[in-house]
């Protein structure tokens, strides 16, 4: 049995950020961040309302009614997060608790891929639908990057272009062709260019920070030290230009990689779905690909970038707004930290 996407759901917070309101604090402009990214607004959290597992709960809770099911008869599910609520336990099983699911029989995986997290994770639920594991597998992707995001005029490199949101989808068999092929990369020579290393188990592997045991049989000791909270040590990095440079390529040699793995051509993608990260790149896609503006669906505009959140989200709209029929070849495509990029081929049902 192939997989097929049979719910999809999303979920932003009411929350609305312009760039207007990122000029209070730091040194930025509407103009700047409109020209580079395309990205006109955001949504934030609500502070002490919401966490990417309340986000991803709201969007799932849409995505399981959409297939025809109750949350009771989610037999896996697959959470992508870069900003998970806590350091561990990962967010599928607080997913699991949101959505009152009780039994046991079921399991909960975790995938930390960034921007790819949600390729990454279809693909997975993909393996598992096909070798008739589990029949009803919940995949979201959720993000509170309004968390950890470093608001003065030294983060704004990286702050202006992400925002919050979540998006899911229900994987089910199916006797159609559903999910026709995904395709994962991954090159770790690249895996500072875009991180959060602090808080992590590095204990000092790169930046020799003494982090707080005397005894050297305690090769780390601390997770989050003074010097990182007042070094502003724990945001995140992005090294900008060469993301872009990279996400250019890849994002084109992947999807073509899919195509060629199906004999498929571009002329036949109804539907482009790439992950948000700036319209720039989007559109560099766009016109690579030769789609016309109707067949490729962008909202960062609305949204900036939600990482693991952005394709299921973008994917849903699409579809509410009828871009997306029975039928329609739907390409999915992503490249983000680690650096980490992947695609996906649906045929809708
Ligand atoms: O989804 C995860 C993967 N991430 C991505 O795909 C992101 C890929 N990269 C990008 O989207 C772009 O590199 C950014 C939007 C992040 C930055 O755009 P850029 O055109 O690469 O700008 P830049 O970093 O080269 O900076 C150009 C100038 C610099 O000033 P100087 O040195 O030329 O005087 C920056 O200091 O723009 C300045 N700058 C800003 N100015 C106003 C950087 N950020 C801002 C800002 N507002 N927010």
């Amino acid at each position: 049995m192939n997989a097929k996407i049979a719910g999809v759901g999303y979920y932003v917070p009411e929350n609305v950020f312009t760039n207007e309101d990122l000029t209070q604090y730091m040194d930025t402009s509407d103009e700047w961040i409109q020209e580079r990214t395309g990205i006109k607004e955001r949504r934030f959290a609500t502070k002490h309302k919401e966490t990417p597992t309340t986000m991803g709960a709201a969007a799932a809770r849409i995505a399981i009614d959409r297939a025809g099911i109750s949350p009771e008869d989610v037999d896996f599910i697959i959470f992508a997060t870069l900003s998970p609520d806590y350091y561990f336990p990962g967010c599928g099983v607080l997913l699991q608790r949101e959505l009152g699911i009780t039994k046991t029989e079921i399991g909960a995986l975790d995938v930390r891929n960034q921007c790819s997290g949600f390729i990454y994770g279809l693909s997975v639920a993909d393996q598992f639908i096909r070798s008739g594991m589990y029949k009803n597998i919940l995949l979201v992707g959720s993000e509170m990057h309004s968390m950890g995001l470093d608001f003065s005029t030294k983060g704004r490199g990286v702050s202006v272009i992400f925002g919050d949101g979540a998006g899911a989808v229900v994987l089910q068999p199916t006797e159609g062709e559903g999910i026709l092929t995904t395709k994962l990369h991954s090159d770790g020579s690249y895996a500072e260019e875009l991180a959060l290393i602090n808080f992590g188990s590095h204990g000092g592997y790169h930046d020799e920070v003494d982090y707080g045991y005397p005894d050297p049989k305690i090769p780390g000791g601390l997770f989050a030290t003074e010097k990182m909270v007042t070094e502003g040590m724990m945001y995140p990095y992005m090294n900008g230009q060469k993301v872009f440079k990279k996400a250019v390529v890849k994002f084109v040699e992947v999807i073509n990689e899919a195509l060629g793995s199906t004999g498929l051509d571009k002329k036949d993608i109804d539907m482009m779905i790439p992950h948000q990260a700036n319209l720039r790149i989007s559109q560099f896609v766009q016109q690579s690909m030769g789609l016309p503006d109707e067949k490729i669906f962008n909202n960062i505009q609305k949204y900036g970038n939600t990482t693991a959140a952005s394709i299921p989200i973008a994917l849903c709209e699409a579809w509410e707004a009828g871009k997306i029929k029975s039928g329609d070849l739907v390409c999915l495509a992503a490249f983000g930290s680690g650096f980490t990029w992947g695609s996906a081929l649906v045929r809708w049902n």
